[in-house]
């Protein structure tokens, strides 16, 4: 099979209602895309993923409406958050109807879902006729893509196409949040923080109940990526021949070593769209070892640095 990296809504459609799987591009990450309606699908981003098929998947929906169609009694907070925050980097969790099949939630009752901002996406949706189910476009493990490029990489001979919408805005993957009757949780951090939601009840989550997603290793480049609180305190023990630096904000005294830049003003949003292409470039360059250090715990920081965390072979907190 030849993956084609292209513009046409039609034809990624066309592929996604004859069952085969597209790469979608979205505000937060590229997501590997089938049609909720046909389990085969659906089992195929599985395996083409190598996931396991315990861990359930996102339905993306092009209207708010939709929400009544995929779960049959919403709760009201749900509906709040909804009109609020779709279309946007927000996935709520809540009981799924009868309409969506199990394959897509891995067996559980509860379900994931969120209305993508992208227009590409939203079109997409619509084109297909029924919702789509994507996990972002990585095999399992690796890191999500944040360009179509990046997907054809990753699962070249595998899918029939990706359609392409540029970089993604956000670059970072959703805020996953739990909704209940009378509160909510916040199970996955993004660009729709805490803060964002304060006029919310949430309550903390209880980690010792397993969420689905809660691998605690995810997102990793193949060289080893150190966090560290200061660079310039850790380049004491690194090689400069053998280091790559991934930088926020500038610095004069780095010179010798290879150096990615994630955001010249130190903005956090900036940051959060080319963290992850900054890692797979860095993995790239053939290094011994990836220094970065931790983002300020404020705003989208907080959810960059949960992925830091995961992509680490270190613990900052330890
Ligand atoms: O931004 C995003 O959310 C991207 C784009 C493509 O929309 N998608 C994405 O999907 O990040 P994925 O599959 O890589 O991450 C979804 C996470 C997983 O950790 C999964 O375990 C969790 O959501 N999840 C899905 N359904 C769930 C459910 N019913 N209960 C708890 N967690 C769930
Ligand atoms: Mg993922």
């Amino acid at each position: 099979m030849t993956t084609t990296v292209g513009t046409d809504i039609d034809i990624a459609a066309a592929f996604l209602r004859a069952g085969e799987l597209v790469g979608m591009p979205t505000e937060t990450v590229y997501g590997l895309a089938a049609s909720v309606a046909l389990d085969e699908a659906i089992k195929k981003v599985y395996q083409t993923k190598n996931r396991p098929f315990s861990n359930p998947l996102i339905v993306h929906v092009a209207n708010k409406s939709d929400l009544e169609w995929v779960s049959d009694k919403p709760f009201q907070l749900a509906k709040d958050l909804v009109d609020e925050f779709w279309p946007g980097p927000l996935t709520i969790i809540l009981s799924k109807s009868d309409r969506i099949s199990t394959y897509a939630t891995a067996g559980s009752s509860s379900l994931a879902v969120r209305m993508p901002a992208a227009e590409m996406a939203l079109s997409l949706i619509q084109k297909v006729g029924a919702p789509l189910v994507a996990p972002s476009a990585n095999p399992f493990t690796r890191i999500s893509p944040t360009t179509a490029i990046q997907v054809k990489d990753y699962f070249d001979g595998k899918i029939p196409y990706v359609l392409d919408g540029g970089k993604c805005s956000i670059g970072i993957e959703s805020t996953i949040i739990k909704v209940n009757e009378n509160n909510l949780q916040i199970l996955r951090e993004g660009a729709i923080t805490a803060q964002h939601l304060a006029k919310y009840p949430i309550i903390q989550n209880d980690y010792s109940v397993h969420h689905p997603g809660n691998y605690k290793k995810h997102y990793a480049p193949n060289t080893p990526l150190r966090m560290v609180r200061s660079i310039k305190e850790a380049i004491k023990k690194f090689p400069s021949e053998s280091t790559v630096l991934i930088l926020f904000g500038k610095h004069s005294d780095f010179r010798q070593y290879k150096t990615i830049q994630l955001s010249e003003e130190k903005k956090l949003e900036e940051a959060a769209s080319n963290l992850y292409s900054a890692m797979s470039e860095a993995d790239s360059m053939d290094a011994s070892v990836i220094l970065i250090e931790s983002f300020p715990d404020q705003g989208i920081g907080k959810a960059l640095n949960e992925r830091l965390r995961k992509a680490a072979i270190n613990n900052l907190y330890e």
